[in-house]
């Protein structure tokens, strides 16, 4: 006898686990959530929350929730450089979608808006939405070991407050244990890559500092100070709340050790980033490193690794959560089919098809972001400056009316406009698309990508990438494109002249025991095309499709009517699905 089964066991309650649980308490699966520690994140580690991960809060029905406490895009984005807050500052990039070139870039690819919300914040509302939905969260309860076999996983495990050992059965298990993954090892998943390459230091603390930045509202501001640099690049000043509850990031050599730093000179290192002694209060320190890793192979057998777990790397561009809970994402749907015996397990083999590469595109990214700030120190020649007189004799050398100088500031200029790699990475934080068995192809190449696309998104329904937004209406209501979609089921969209797919729809789903509504857009349709955006977006024509997945991404998609609308969708449905 096992003490608790379940279907599917969560191992950690980080952002990554904690939106498994939610999906999969939203799409019905049962599902137990372990956590080792008595409460989730103690320490506002993410805070950037980027659009695609919006849409999936907005799905989950939070996302109201989390733009009331958090703080909106127009005040996160003065990303300044300067020698301190109240010193020098030495230039600043409009970051996170707020300059007006790219304002429209960012308003056009989602419904939502890209936030700045603290994980400390954040946690409790997904956490809040997966307990109403029916998740079963034990805290204090640490992995220990799995054994699996061809029915399912048992899952060895410790309350911590009463100090027993018991069993939990389950058909599946979701390892979401972080960065250092029990898991990870006990599965013997193959990690490419290095950890341990720099060393920071987390300072929380108290401070009014808004006579330094209300002029120039910013999450980050860069601090380039003797003794600051290495780790992600610079000393940092994170705003956790505006402007009195702050992060001050201070770099450390790894190969020297962790620094044992008195409480004395953990507040004159935060006098140095602030560049005055204001009257602050220290709440905690913590310290991490800066790791370049990603895993080979996310899953073996019945157990999906995900989130750092299973790629681990800094902060730079901010996309540690938001992949994590992304990861969750392309997960969900397709447990909840295997478990709902609507599709065949095969179909999981799709989660490391398309999420490793999206792990591998993030952590080569978010090491990338920090090479691309030494230039910027050796413009202006202050890589390995030790004094603030040396550090100051140096940057008052592109103020001169030289040529010199002239082509230094140049230079310098285009380096922190290349820092839009990390802070207006639209391409990377929206673009994915997906190659697998759960997508069939509709014959048609690749869309090439019109402008950088790293930097930019690029809307497409070519079959993989995910569903463009466009604003609809639909019973008399302003939608987003993604709002048909989603909800743990397929969706097929169709136009003014798809009756027959809606037919089709309707007969695929009743034969594959399938919820499959059809939805037309245009005039005369159940849903209208207001602006006519839909026409310019889709790809297909008026009786053509587009088969969306739950996770909003097209599955296939029709140019035009078929000569065999129900047997075309069933073959194509059979085929994501595993049932082929
Ligand atoms: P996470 O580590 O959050 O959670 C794992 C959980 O598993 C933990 O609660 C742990 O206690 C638990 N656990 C571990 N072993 C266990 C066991 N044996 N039994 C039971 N439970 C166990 N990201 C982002 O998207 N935007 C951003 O702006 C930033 N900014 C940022 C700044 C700084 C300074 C840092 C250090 C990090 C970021 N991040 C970020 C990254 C982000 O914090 C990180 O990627 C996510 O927390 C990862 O989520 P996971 O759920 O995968 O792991």
């Amino acid at each position: 006898m096992f003490d608790i089964e379940t279907d599917v066991l969560i191992v950690g309650s980080g952002p990554a686990g904690l939106s498994s649980a939610a999906l999969l308490s939203s799409y019905g699966i049962p599902n137990v959530m372990i956590e080792k520690y008595s409460w989730l994140a103690n320490m506002p580690r993410a805070h950037i929350t980027n659009q695609r991960t919006m849409e999936v809060l907005r799905e989950l029905g939070v996302e109201d929730e989390v733009y009331q406490d958090a703080v909106p895009q127009d005040l996160m984005g003065n990303n300044v450089f300067c020698t301190s807050l109240a010193g020098e500052e030495v230039g600043r990039l409009l970051t996170w979608g707020n300059h007006p070139n790219r304002r429209a870039d960012y308003e056009l690819a989602s419904p939502s808006r890209i936030v700045d919300i603290p994980q400390t914040m954040l946690e409790p509302i997904i956490f809040g939405k997966a307990m109403r939905e029916g998740c079963l969260a034990r805290f204090k309860t640490e992995y220990l070991s799995h054994t699996q076999d061809e029915n399912g996983v048992v899952a060895t495990v410790r309350d911590r407050v009463a100090n027993q050992t018991y069993r939990i059965r389950a058909k599946y298990m979701i390892g979401a244990d972080g960065g250092r993954s029990q898991i990870v090892k006990d599965l013997g998943l193959p990690l490419d890559g290095k950890e341990g390459l720099a060393g920071s230091m987390n300072i929380e603390f108290d401070a009014d500092l808004t006579h330094l930045v209300a002029h120039r509202p910013s999450v980050l501001y860069w601090v380039f100070q003797p003794g600051a640099a290495g780790g992600i690049g610079a000393g940092v000043l994170r705003m956790i709340r505006p402007w009195h509850k702050w992060l001050g990031m201070w770099n450390y050599d790894v190969s020297a050790g962790r620094p044992d730093y008195s409480e004395e000179e953990i507040r004159q290192i935060l006098f140095r980033l602030i560049g005055e002694e204001v009257p602050l209060k220290v709440t905690r320190v913590s310290y991490w490193t800066v790791n370049n890793i990603v895993a080979r192979q996310y899953s073996k057998g019945r157990v999906f690794c995900m989130g750092d777990a299973v790629h681990r790397h800094p902060p730079t561009n901010g996309l540690g959560s938001n992949t994590s809970i992304q990861d969750a994402y392309n997960l969900a749907w397709k447990l909840a089919h295997v478990l709902k015996a609507k599709a065949d397990p095969s179909l999981l083999d799709s989660y490391n098809d398309e999420r490793q590469p999206v792990g591998k595109q993030i952590v080569t990214r978010a090491n990338k972001s920090i090479e691309d700030t030494l230039p910027i120190f050796e413009t202006l020649g202050i890589t390995g400056v030790s004094t603030d007189e040396e550090m100051k004799r140096r940057l008052d050398k592109r103020k001169m009316s030289t040529v010199e100088a002239e082509a230094q500031r140049k230079a310098l200029n285009k380096q922190i406009r290349n820092k839009s790699y990390e802070f207006n990475c639209h391409g990377v934080e929206m673009g994915q698309r997906y190659r697998s068995g759960a997508v069939v192809s509709d014959g048609t190449p690749e869309p090439e990508y019109t402008r950088d696309r790293e930097l930019y998104y690029h809307a497409t329904t070519w079959p993989g990438a995910r569903l463009p937004h466009v604003w609809l209406e639909h019973e008399g209501r302003k939608v987003s494109t993604l709002d048909l979609v989603g909800r743990g089921r397929f969706v097929l969209l169709t136009g003014v002249s798809g009756a027959s797919w809606v037919e089709a729809a309707a007969r695929a789903g009743a034969e594959l025991g399938l919820d499959l509504p059809a939805l037309q857009i245009g005039p005369g349709c159940a849903v209208a095309d207001t602006f006519g955006d839909w026409a310019m977006v889709s790809e297909v024509s008026d009786s053509g499709c587009v088969l969306v997945r739950p996770d909003a991404h097209v599955g296939w998609r029709a140019q035009m009517l078929s000569a065999e609308p129900t047997v075309e969708l069933t073959r194509v449905m059979r085929r994501i699905l595993g049932r082929a």
